[in-house]
């Protein structure tokens, strides 16, 4: 049996796979099983942050396997406390919960927001979303998700989540009463299309979280650990988060999720209210550290310039409507389908994404601009054709 033939029967066919597997590579560049080379514009959706077989990633986390690769949350481990210290030291923030995903990142974020209002008042419990928005696939998180196509088959959902539109200060205005515990939110919506919040509504949710006791959750699992140009999207807006999560390109290709949380919030979970068997394993927090090490202005700031000459030559593509996003997490409305664009890339040797009508591009962070060139000549070849 050939790897499709054996996936397609004993995989739970959740995913729309391509007919492509995938072997190996270098950085930006991928191999399939027939030799064939691919650049790649998507990173495992936002995860391969220094692309793949990064030599300083393979040495940090292939050391922590040979020493030690797992011991349960029950111990004490040297890459989880030194993450959990540079995570805090980078950010501000003062405390960390580690699981193994972004959807459980949420859900660390979430249970910790109604705590915290509950503890006050137990009708504190209601936390506001956008509509538009991607929080995970649990079915809380998918609760918390803005987006009626995710809630469908799955009932009963977990209550106490209230949808309201992006970029709308009113709106939002009108939901806010005694049971609003917390606000959470994307500085760009990824899965909802590369959607980034006006400056004015982020304004709007800063003023009213702070004046109101209301928590502000924002959630980084695509946005950060540098992908839109700084460490955490927020970090170059007028947001002062009260609980961040992330994961997805936190450990640059290996699962790991994070929940930080202010010095308001940092006895929120004390003993026995949450926890994760893998949560903060030590092969991942290795890989997570070496990752988060090289996120410096240095990088970031090549990113942010990167990004624009890749907004330049995106916007002189014949057939590019517009172009949405931030940094190195970037959507195209183009007049042709996105889906047949990525078709027609891939077998040109470019993989690129899409998120809803739009084509999406999640480059790895220090892809150089000789493989920015070669994958921008396809797509262009693609688009215009
Ligand atoms: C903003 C956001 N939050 C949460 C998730 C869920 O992350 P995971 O698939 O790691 O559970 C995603 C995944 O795309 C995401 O983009």
């Amino acid at each position: 049996m050939t790897t499709f033939e054996k996936d397609n029967q004993y995989i739970m066919h959740t995913y729309g796979r391509f007919d492509l597997c995938l072997v190996s590579g270098k950085g930006s560049t991928l191999k399939d099983e027939n030799g064939k080379e691919y650049i790649d514009f998507g990173t495992g959706i936002a995860v391969n942050t220094f692309g793949v077989s990064d030599e300083a990633w393979n040495a940090a986390v292939t050391a922590q396997i040979a020493k030690l690769a797992h011991t349960s949350n029950l111990y004490y481990t040297e890459p989880c406390a030194n993450l959990a210290e540079m995570l805090c030291k980078k950010t501000g923030m003062a405390k960390v919960f580690f699981s193994n995903s972004g959807a459980e990142a949420n859900e660390c974020a979430i249970k910790a927001a109604r705590k915290y209002g509950t503890d006050k008042d137990e009708n504190k419990n209601e936390i506001i979303t956008l509509v538009n928005s991607f929080h995970g696939r649990t079915v809380t998180t998918l609760s918390a998700t803005g987006q009626d196509v995710f809630h469908k088959s799955f009932t009963p959902f977990t209550e106490g989540f209230v949808y309201t539109p992006a970029n709308d200060c009113d709106a939002l205005l009108e939901k806010i009463n005694s049971h609003t515990a917390a606000i959470m939110i994307e500085t760009v919506q990824g899965e909802g299309g590369v959607m980034p919040l006006s400056d004015e509504f982020m304004a709007c949710i800063e003023k009213i979280t702070t004046e109101n006791d209301i928590l502000l959750v924002i959630d980084e699992v695509q946005t950060g650990n540098g992908r839109t140009g700084q460490l955490y999207s927020y970090m170059d807006t007028c947001l002062t988060p009260d609980i961040v999560s992330t994961a997805k390109g936190l450990a640059g290709g290996l699962p790991l999720g994070a929940t930080m949380f202010n010095e308001k919030l940092k006895e929120i979970l004390p003993p026995s209210t949450h926890g994760s068997t893998f949560g903060g394993n030590p092969v991942c927090c290795a890989g997570a550290l070496s990752i988060l090490e090289r996120i410096d202005d240095a990088l970031l700031s090549q990113v942010r310039e990167k990004s624009a000459y890749i907004v330049e030559k995106l916007n002189a593509i014949q057939g590019v409507k517009s172009v949405s996003g931030k940094g190195f997490m970037l959507g195209i409305e183009t007049k042709k389908s996105a889906g047949d664009i990525v078709k027609a890339c891939m077998e040109k040797g470019l993989l690129v994404l899409t998120a809803k009508t739009k084509v999406r591009l999640l480059p790895a962070l220090n892809i150089s601009y000789a493989e920015i060139d070669k994958g921008l000549e396809i797509l262009k070849g693609v688009i215009e054709a």
